[in-house]
């Protein structure tokens, strides 16, 4: 019998990125294979993003088109399962099947490991099933089933947010701050490994403040546990994603300054360069201290480059506070930067804050921050040229004949060369520049 048909799509942050890999090695456990459409797929999965309101809504309308297909399936005499899982599912819960009747699954990013089951239920009995649990035994049902995610690959040590930050819904979709222990997260460290992995990137909402116990039962932060990893042999390269500036720690700093294998790159999220606003928004930093930050990384390791996510137009942003974020980029001097519009979303304090910021303000201030971004971007990519940098290949380049990697820096470079040099780390010398990307040659 052939392979039943698994289309996934996933939204939003990397940690939704790690949920649909590990969704998609549960559902290949039990006789899916991917696809690349919707079209003909007999399991569709949404796994869903409700940070920003667009993003919530993106997936109604793609809900709209998947239904066309499955209503083509269903006149050949098939049957396509839809399911919504992540963050929407989580905070819509029913209200997805009033709204998208033709959805069969609601699974939340706490209890997918039961999407199997789930899946199974509806094509005994069909109707609406749903999970929404806080399930802490997630973990340990996922553990046997890993598969390869190539040469570089994520790895989820850290879950939710106890931060409460007035903008963000990640505390009520995502839950309370959970640390996976140290030996698991070890042992599926190992076994990526074995699988190919050079690169591994731990995940979590708040990934700095990771605190998960030891063999012993010791309580350990991401820097001691970013030690004990890089004692694996095979491993190279050790990122961490998404951090906050108030679970910066002393074994992190010194991870940084004195681990080879710890990339010098981090993308620290400073939401905005105003004290102000910083307080309104519940970050419980000054923008001094995030500069102090910054500094003392750059301390212990002098070519430390810096992403970061901001907030334009947060409730009360005057053009005052809006200069503070221009002038705080202007210093710090970033690399990349992700910065968004305020949405405002329902059950979060910012939502209910008077002074709303209008729409228009709103874009005309993005639109010159993004300049500042993309300037600095180019700067940097441009300062690029004619150096060796280290590159691991991880995938075939768009082009014919081109494979692309990322330097420690984490920007992207191709390369012309055989695909059979995917999966190595290669010295690379830039020889252009791009606004996303560099290219360069083989040195030797
Ligand atoms: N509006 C706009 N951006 C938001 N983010 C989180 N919540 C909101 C919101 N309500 C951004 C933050 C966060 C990133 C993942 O998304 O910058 O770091
Ligand atoms: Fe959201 Fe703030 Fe928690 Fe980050 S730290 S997930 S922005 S509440």
């Amino acid at each position: 019998m052939s392979r039943k048909k698994l289309y996934m799509k996933t939204y939003g942050c990397q940690m939704n990125v790690y949920d649909s890999i590990r969704m998609t090695d549960l559902m290949h456990n039990v006789g899916y294979e991917s696809s690349e459409s919707y079209e003909g797929a007999d399991l569709v999965v949404l796994n869903t993003c409700h940070i920003r309101e667009k993003a919530a809504e993106k997936v109604y309308s793609e809900l709209g088109r998947i239904n066309k297909a499955k209503n083509k399936k269903k006149s050949e005499g098939g049957n396509m399962i839809i399911a919504v899982a992540g963050c929407v599912g989580q905070a819509e819960g029913e209200e997805i099947f009033r709204r998208a009747p033709y959805v069969d699954v609601v699974v939340g990013p706490q209890s997918y490991q039961s999407l199997p089951d789930l899946v199974g239920k509806v094509q005994r009995d069909s109707g609406h099933v749903i999970n929404l649990e806080f399930e802490d035994d997630k973990f340990d049902k996922l553990a046997a089933d890993i598969e390869s995610q190539g040469a570089s690959a994520f790895l989820s040590i850290q879950e939710g947010c106890d931060k409460f930050c007035t903008f963000c819904v990640v505390p009520y979709t995502r839950g309370a701050e959970y640390s996976r222990n140290v030996p698991e997260i070890y042992r599926e460290a190992i076994k990526l490994v074995a699988l190919g992995a050079k690169e591994i990137t731990l995940l979590g909402q708040n990934v700095n403040a990771f605190h998960g116990k030891s063999e012993d039962g010791e309580v350990w932060n991401l820097g001691k546990l970013i030690s004990h990893l890089s004692k694996i042999s095979g491993l190279e390269r050790i990122r961490y994603s998404t951090s906050h500036p108030r679970d910066m720690h002393d074994d992190l700093y010194n991870a940084h300054a004195n681990d080879p294998k710890v990339m010098a790159f981090l993308n620290l999220p400073v939401q905005s360069g105003s004290n102000r606003i910083l307080s309104s928004m519940n970050r419980k930093h000054t923008r001094d201290e995030y500069f102090r930050i910054i500094d003392r990384l750059r301390e212990g390791r002098p070519d430390m480059q810096f992403s970061s996510d901001f907030i334009i137009g947060f409730p009360g942003e005057t053009d005052r506070d809006f200069e503070d974020t221009m002038d705080l980029a202007r210093r710090v001097g970033f690399t990349q930067g992700y910065s968004f519009k305020y949405s405002p979303r329902p059950g979060t304090p910012g939502a209910d804050m008077d002074n709303q910021v209008p729409e228009h303000i709103k874009n005309e201030r993005l639109q010159a921050f993004q300049n500042l971004i993309n300037e600095q971007q180019i700067a940097f990519n441009e300062s690029c040229i004619d150096k060796t940098m280290s590159v691991l290949f991880d995938k075939k380049g768009k082009r014919n004949g081109q494979i692309v990697g990322r330097n420690e820096y984490m920007q992207s470079v191709h390369i012309e060369a055989p695909d059979d040099l995917i999966g190595s780390i290669i010295d690379v010398r830039i020889t252009s520049a791009g606004p996303n990307s560099l290219g360069g040659e083989i040195v030797n």
